[in-house]
């Protein structure tokens, strides 16, 4: 295939190594044309002709990372996807909320342009019947350009076109003349939310507290098994008495039994040593 940048098998395995180090996402053989395509409008930015020239400038200039990652991170995502959970957690928010007074606590962790994060705010607000119910979230991602998209919370109205007429009036603010087209999320569904970036490679984790409902879907699938067994080790102590970490359509964690186990619809509860501090809550 004519390709407009020299591309070469070894430039393809330097950034299978470089992408895994530093996020621990697994590149597969099929993924050739897919990192060819997106690494090339770095090479364009940069008037570079070849992958390995490019490789090179990343490795001398540690301000080409964050652009290298955010090239090769895949974030698809959409408004209450796998609805279901949103719908579990209503009733948990409720029921943790009728027994204590602090708030309850959700971490979307891989964040992507944010839907998640306003999806469960969203889901607080309705819940409790209030612009500002007793629920505060913090969503990260690795991605600092989606990050910023999420934190602008203007999303095209194409992206709105799942939800339910009464969810867009009530949520959102539709833009007018040279903004017609898109819609921005009100100040009071973002204002539960804090953004921030994180990598869940990241050695020391400065994450404080304890969480309800840990969100972590859709991008465990692009680790190998013991780098999510890792995560996995480090979201176990995170989590609240009843805390519950929900995960994506397709992410099962059978090879980390010890750590946490399936209560059906891709939700997992920790397994504690004494299981009796479940009931305990
Ligand atoms: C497919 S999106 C999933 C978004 C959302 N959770 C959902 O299910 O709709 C995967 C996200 O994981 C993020 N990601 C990939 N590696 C990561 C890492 N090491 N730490 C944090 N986020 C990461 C990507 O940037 C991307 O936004």
């Amino acid at each position: 295939m004519d390709r407009e940048f020299v591309f070469r098998n070894e430039d393809f395995e330097r950034i299978r190594k470089l992408i895994r180090d530093r996020v621990g996402i697994s590149l597969t053989d099929k993924k050739r044309d897919l990192v060819y395509s997106r690494i090339a409008r770095r090479l364009r930015a940069l008037h570079l002709t070849e992958f390995s020239d490019y490789l090179d400038y990343l490795e001398q200039h540690e301000d080409e990372t964050q652009d290298f990652i955010n090239a090769l991170t895949t974030n698809l995502t959409a408004f209450f996807r796998e609805s279901h959970h949103f719908d579990y957690l209503a009733e948990a928010m409720q029921a943790q909320q009728a027994g204590t007074k602090r708030p309850f606590n959700i971490w979307s962790s891989a964040c992507s342009t944010g839907e998640e994060a306003y999806s469960l705010a969203m889901t607080a607000i309705e819940a409790f019947a209030c612009w500002d119910p007793p629920v505060r979230i913090l969503a990260t991602d690795v991605d600092t350009r989606v990050l910023e998209h999420a934190q602008s919370g203007i999303y095209d109205m194409e992206r709105l076109a799942k939800l339910p007429d009464e969810r867009v009036h009530r949520f959102f603010y539709k833009g007018r003349g040279a903004r017609s087209g898109s819609a921005r999320i009100r100040p009071e569904v973002q204002q539960l939310i804090r953004f921030r970036p994180f990598n869940l490679l990241m050695p020391k984790w400065p994450i404080k507290g304890r969480f309800d409902a840990i969100f972590c879907r859709n991008v465990m699938i692009y680790f190998d098994k013991a780098t999510q067994y890792s995560i996995l080790s480090r979201f176990h102590p995170l989590l609240s008495e009843q805390g519950l970490l929900y995960a994506g359509h397709s992410e099962s964690f059978q090879h980390a039994a010890d750590l946490f186990r399936s209560q059906g619809q891709t939700i997992f509860y920790p397994v504690r040593t004494n299981p009796s501090l479940r009931s305990n809550g």
